[in-house]
């Protein structure tokens, strides 16, 4: 008997420490609602939101993109495939070029012709390397005709002429008979490629020549003038826009430049502490806290630059164009700080949902967004090593979001807690809703709590939906991400936690989760 009452002692005992243990990861779970309004959508939500920036810089180009003809990695003209088809599989809209700090000291006419005849350059923004030029003009085209994107290039205004930009425009949208079109010809493409997207230089408040923005108004009037239409097409120009908060340039852009001379105007914004940039993997909950109110930041400071568009343009004919964006961290230990190669986490791909999520919520302003950089630089979807390619976490929140691509977007009202570190608070949820044309609607959620579930109810009104199904993208930890050893680390699975009835979706969000439902 005695001894059955010291193993029942030390089984109670040990049942205590289990419920102990359970008890204190039990996950906490936070109540949060969303009112959708599905027959109130008037905003379509350009899939351009949705595009990407490549500059001739580090490994995004070569060894990213191109490989040349005579690579060991399977390639069409010099273009790697699996690159191809993996950004197919997000519906890449469109794609601008070459730069960066590198348009405005891009002469495009050292990258067309025979590729050995092509003259060399210093890169000597990025690395000091030697810039070959054997990816130019025809290749970029190429490589877009290939993603089925929309190219836009951007023009070189810090260093070249209006001369130079006009000829450029020509020979890429001319089809008649003139020195420009007949290169054209000469170099194997007869017909034009009528692109659309023609940026006026890049940041000329900076390293696009240091102009103030009353000089780069008259500028741009000029190179905006002599970059032509050419037949039917029309040329959407994008004049350069502001650094972040600069509020001024914005201000001035918007007042000097007549609007109907563009389309758009751009704005750079990344999501980075320049004064220590931190590391993309190792960090802690509250540099983890500090990016996503950074990113937060950011959306702030977007709608001022908004309301001072608005004033000038109340109408919004021009566009906001953020065309570059993205989280900024220290380079990978070893690699060329030149090169500005960055692994990327699950707290990337929180950032990413969050800005999407915020782009198509001001869509009647913001009708292009560009994440910098695509392959292999800063928040890249895209990482090579040789002969491999993985798909990082930023990849999958763009693959799961193509749903929103020109989609309708819908009136949502979110009520939800926050996320709170020393007496700032976050909201915990961000989403946004759209209907495709098929008539079912699409909801993005992103829950930035990274212990805490969301208790989530959805109130669809305005329309009869019976069915729901989801994805979600999650990991153990803020800091996950897919490796060349282990690639599958983060990615996207179906959620089956949502039920619907009488219009009504209850689902429960994981901590630090990315959840895109499909209601019909
Ligand atoms: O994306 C890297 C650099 O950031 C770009 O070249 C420049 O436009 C910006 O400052």
């Amino acid at each position: 008997m005695k001894h059955y009452g010291v193993i029942t002692t030390l089984f109670l005992f040990f049942t205590s420490l289990v419920t102990v243990t359970v008890a204190q990861t039990r996950v906490e779970s936070v109540p949060a609602n969303i009112i959708v309004s599905t027959d109130l959508g008037t905003k379509i939500i350009s899939r351009h939101i949705y595009g990407h920036f490549s500059e001739h810089l580090g490994h995004c180009i070569y060894g990213g993109y191109w490989v040349g003809e005579t690579s060991s990695v399977p390639n069409t003209r010099g273009i790697r495939n699996d690159i191809v088809e993996a950004l197919k599989k997000t519906g890449i809209p469109n794609l601008r070029w070459p730069g960066g700090c590198f348009a405005d000291e891009y002469h495009w006419m050292d990258g067309i012709g025979p590729r050995e005849k092509r003259p060399t350059m210093i890169n000597t923004h990025w690395g000091g390397v030697t810039e070959d030029n054997s990816f130019g003009t025809h290749e970029f085209l190429d490589l877009c005709e290939q993603l089925g994107a929309e190219p836009y290039i951007c023009g070189n205004v810090g260093s070249g002429s209006v001369e130079e930009m006009s000829k450029w425009v020509e020979y890429i949208n001319s089809d008649g008979i003139n020195p420009m079109s007949d290169m054209r010809r000469e170099n194997g493409r007869d017909k034009p490629w009528n692109v659309k997207f023609w940026g006026v230089g890049n940041e000329n408040w900076g390293c696009g020549g240091h102009m103030t923005a009353a000089y780069y108004s008259d500028q741009y009037r000029r190179y905006a003038t002599y970059a032509r239409n050419y037949g039917s097409n029309r040329l959407l120009k994008i004049a350069g826009g502001a650094g972040a908060s600069d509020f001024d340039w914005t201000e001035t852009l918007m007042r000097d430049i007549p609007h109907h001379m563009m389309w758009g105007l751009s704005l750079h914004y990344y999501t980075v502490n320049w004064e220590d940039k931190g590391s993309a993997t190792s960090f802690v909950e509250r540099d983890y806290f500090e990016t996503i109110s950074r990113c937060l930041n950011v959306e702030n400071a977007i709608d001022r630059h908004i309301d001072i568009m608005d004033r000038y343009d109340p109408e919004k004919r021009v566009a906001l164009v953020v065309d570059e964006w993205g989280t900024w961290w220290n380079v990978e230990p070893g690699t060329n700080p030149g090169f500005l190669f960055q692994q990327n986490a699950m707290r990337d791909a929180m950032v990413a949902g969050l800005s999407l999520n915020y782009f198509n919520e001001r869509c009647d302003r913001i009708k292009m967004a560009n994440i910098a950089q695509t392959v292999n630089v800063l928040q890249s979807l895209i990482l090579t090593d040789g002969e491999k390619m993985l798909l990082t976490p930023t990849y999958h929140v763009f693959e799961m979001y193509r749903i929103h691509h020109d989609a309708t977007l819908l009136p949502l009202t979110l009520n939800c807690s926050s996320y709170a570190m020393d007496g700032t608070e976050l909201p915990s949820v961000s989403a946004s809703a759209s209907m495709d044309k098929e008539g079912v609607v699409h909801i993005s959620m992103v829950n930035i709590e990274p212990a805490r579930n969301v208790r989530m109810l959805i109130d669809l009104r305005g329309g009869d939906f019976t069915h729901v199904a989801g994805r979600i993208l999650t990991a153990h930890e803020l800091n996950a991400h897919n490796t060349f050893g282990s690639p599958e680390e983060v990615k996207p699975v179906s959620f089956g936690g949502a039920k619907i009835s009488k219009n009504m979706i209850s689902l429960e969000m994981p901590a630090k989760s990315i959840i895109v439902l499909e209601v019909k």
